[in-house]
């Protein structure tokens, strides 16, 4: 794909749906009794396998548009799958089905494709298997597939060494198969939609946020409901982007969801200085805004410690900013990043530097030396959705060509988002 640059942006946009939120939907959906109706579900492929996985295990799932309609069985309806579970290149749907997978009566095999099969697994399968679940990596290299046969599970207190709303949710949704309480602590808060969500279906959760612990009292059946999904703020995050870095625009983009676990991004760029305005907040449930961005000068800023899984999505994005930005941007606690769909440390500084931008690459995250004039060139998205997205808003404000190869993988989380792109671009 060839982007050019744009003259200005200016328009609305609305943001499909949050894909952490519409995993947890149909997930919560098909363990919970009776009907759960979702509006505004995101169609991209990682929620997709979602669905996939839980049809295979007897559940009937119905898709119109953005609208999911699931006929769930409550927590012990699942059926035994006929065949492999496939994952696609969902982290999420991988992790947070092995803890669901952990508790069921029958044995099942999971896997993803060619990045899914090289991410990490250990995280998961250490409390699990502290939990006592029968799961393992089939290669044996701490990696997908896996295999998970049954087992009598037990609640544990595990202390997580990495701030993962993956691993918390997994070891949770295994909590609900477990005798006694199930807690998770993290070093820092990750994002809490799972807590959020499976209180509303009636779980009995809670969620310190002082001290970053959710804690799940087993016992309580799930019950179907209406779920509106707010638009994804990772989603969000190059709009936003794209709306300071290219001179003259001004955009709104329409019902974003602004939860404190996910908002980092608005916080990050405020301190470079952009201009985001929250509009028509609705705090009820899921938070979420309108957010009117006008283009700004930004300047560089340092970015760590307790911010980081709070925007970790949006780090790719965040350098887009940074390298538009006057000054040194420094990125840092943001190890993670490498084990994402892509190492999006090691790929953020080989594409931003083939478009002539002053970055490196750090054990933890990147420094960025802002405001250096970037040319066109050739990047490469790796598969990595994020990648691709990232670039092409850089491409809006570059003189000459920026051709991403690779660039069809946004349908991972935003199918339409090339559209959406050219919708607001002049
Ligand atoms: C997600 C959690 C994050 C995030 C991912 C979605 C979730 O991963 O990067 O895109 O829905 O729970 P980690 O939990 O591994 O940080």
């Amino acid at each position: 794909m060839i982007m050019n640059k744009a003259k200005r942006l200016r328009g609305e946009v609305t943001i499909p749906g949050d894909k952490s939120i519409s995993h947890r939907s149909v997930m919560f959906g098909s363990l919970a009794k009776g009907i759960t109706e979702v509006d505004h579900f995101l169609t991209g492929a990682d929620c997709l396998s979602t669905i996939s996985c839980f049809k295979k295990m007897g559940i009937d799932i119905t898709l119109d548009g953005e609208h999911v309609v699931i006929n769930g069985k409550g927590l012990h309806g699942l059926s035994a799958p006929t065949e492999t579970l496939d994952c696609g290149n969902s982290g999420t749907t991988t992790r947070l089905i092995s803890g669901i997978l952990s508790g069921q009566p029958f044995t099942t095999t999971l896997t993803g494709d060619a990045s899914i099969q090289k991410r990490p697994m250990g995280r998961i399968i250490k409390p699990l298997s502290m939990m006592g679940a029968n799961i393992r990596s089939i290669g044996d290299n701490g990696c997908a597939p896996l295999e998970i046969t049954p087992a009598k599970l037990s609640g544990i207190h595990y202390e997580s060494p990495v701030a993962s709303a993956q691993v918390k949710s997994s070891i949770i949704l295994a909590g609900l198969y477990a005798d006694g309480i199930t807690k998770v602590t993290e070093p820092t808060l990750s994002r809490n939609h799972t807590e959020i969500m499976l209180k509303s279906f009636g779980a009995d959760i809670s969620s310190d946020a002082a001290t970053a612990t959710a804690t799940l009292t087993p016992g309580n059946e799930l019950f179907g409901r209406k779920i509106v999904v707010p638009g994804d703020i990772s989603s969000a995050a190059y709009f936003l982007v794209a709306g300071l870095i290219v001179p003259g625009s001004e955009i709104l983009i329409k019902n974003v969801g602004i939860n404190e676990t996910r908002d980092g991004i608005l916080r990050a760029l405020l301190a470079m200085g952009a201009d985001i305005t929250l509009l028509n907040e609705d705090r009820k449930g899921e938070p979420v805004a309108d957010l009117l961005v006008k283009s700004s000068s930004l300047h560089g800023t340092v970015i760590e410690g307790d911010i980081i899984p709070t925007l970790i999505d949006e780090i790719p994005v965040l350098a887009i900013a940074a390298a538009f930005a006057e000054g040194e941007t420094v990125i840092k606690d943001a190890a993670e990043l490498k084990v994402k769909e892509s190492d999006r440390i090691a790929v953020m500084t080989e594409n931003l530097t083939a478009l002539g931008c002053d970055i490196t690459a750090t054990d933890d995250g990147m420094i960025i030396k802002g405001g250096k004039e970037l040319h066109g060139g050739k990047v490469k998205s790796y598969d990595d959705h994020r990648i691709a997205m990232s670039f092409a808003v850089a491409a809006l404000s570059i003189d000459g060509e920026v051709d991403i190869d690779g660039a069809d993988c946004v349908n991972i989380s935003y199918p339409c988002f090339y559209s959406d792109l050219a919708s607001i671009s002049e």
